[in-house]
């Protein structure tokens, strides 16, 4: 089947740039002493995982226990979770998911530490714990430095956590466009966590595992000696987002295919509105296409042009999306392509596995 017959809306998946993503990242670290956890936050699936992990990874990243869940249904263990976990429900979760995948959590506060501690202890399993340090962006993590070392240090004491190292992630800095910009914004967050690293070190904490990065600063974070591995996610499938950002030179694998539904004096209307598109990243264009574009409500987006449409009732046009995390989480699967014809269609386990 060729993609211009797919119903519509449907999320596609050129595989051939997937795979010279993914080679081109692998390519970054292959042989070197900081390795790959690529964040699976972004894709949402195990088979995309499975080709991280057979391209060199050292694991998985995920963001929430759901999608940890989700993974292992796939095959996928030892997924680190970067995001706390906080709540009854999920720490009955988590229990639940260490006998069989052994998941990684991170941790910022120590009232958390002994819930998770006592939860994991009655049910007489361990479970390995990073401490989650503030680098910059000002969202989770603790203070960087001592306020770090004495969470260690009281982790460490606590019953069924094996506190095996530091998360310090940089999200503020993965879009600063200018490259010597974004090297700099990384070497200020990295100085924050290899300091807290050395100090571990000093107080007989582990530090076996120093993860951070993204698509945007993994290369420059890779230079730091404390790290031991980065964790991008969007390099997979690019999103135009990350179009501007210089040095970063991934491939636009992921387009959202779209009908023209009505064609009127000067604008024509998509299929594809709110529900199939996200814009938090920025304005979306349509490939090939030379109108503007906006979302004009839940199920429709409008195509502007600056005279009569140059496109047909029925036509199909594609869309990069602004933001690739939050427009895969719009759809149940991929609709997988090879120069256009389709070859697979995968399921987005992950998708809406928010909690
Ligand atoms: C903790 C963490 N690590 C890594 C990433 C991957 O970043 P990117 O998608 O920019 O590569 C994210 C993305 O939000 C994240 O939250």
């Amino acid at each position: 089947m060729d993609i211009a017959q797919v119903d519509t809306p449907a999320l596609l998946l050129d595989l051939d740039m997937v795979e010279r993503n993914l080679d081109a990242m692998a390519a970054q670290f292959d042989g070197g002493r900081v390795k790959l956890r690529p964040h699976a936050k972004t894709h949402k699936t195990a088979t995309l995982a499975r080709m991280q992990l057979d391209r060199g990874a050292v694991g998985i990243c995920c963001a929430k226990l759901g999608e940890a869940e989700a993974l292992a249904d796939g095959g996928i263990t030892g997924v680190l979770v970067t995001t706390e976990i906080v709540g009854e429900e999920k720490l009955r979760r988590l229990v639940a998911l260490v006998p069989r995948a052994q998941p990684v959590i991170v941790l910022d506060d120590e009232q958390a530490a002994r819930h998770i501690s006592a939860a994991v202890a009655a049910a007489g399993i361990q479970i390995d714990v990073l401490i989650d340090i503030d680098v910059g962006q000002h969202r989770t993590g603790t203070a960087p430095g001592e306020p770090a070392v004495a969470l260690g240090k009281a982790v460490a004491a606590l019953p069924g956590l094996r506190l095996r190292g530091l998360q310090g992630y940089e999200g503020h800095v993965q879009h600063i466009t200018g490259t010597d910009e974004r090297r700099a914004a990384t070497a200020a967050a990295m100085s924050l966590l290899c300091a807290t690293a050395d100090a571990f070190s000093v107080a007989g904490l582990a530090t076996d595992i120093v993860t951070t990065g993204g698509t945007g600063s993994a290369v420059f974070a890779a230079g730091f000696d404390a790290i031991t591995d980065v964790q991008p996610g969007s390099y997979v499938v690019m999103d135009s987002q990350y179009r501007d950002v210089q040095g970063v030179h991934f491939e636009n694998a992921l387009t959202v295919l779209a009908t023209v539904l009505s064609v009127r004096d000067t604008w024509a209307v998509v299929d594809a509105g709110r529900k199939s598109l996200s814009n938090d990243g920025g304005p979306l264009c349509a490939i090939g296409v030379d109108a503007d574009f906006r979302l004009a409500g839940d199920e429709h987006g409008k195509l502007l042009f600056a005279g009569t449409p140059a496109i047909a009732l029925g036509a199909t046009v594609q869309f990069v999306p602004s933001h690739c995390d939050t427009t895969i989480n719009l759809y149940d699967e991929y609709v997988v392509h090879r120069n256009g014809t389709v070859v697979d269609r995968w399921p987005i386990v992950g998708r809406g596995r928010t909690r």
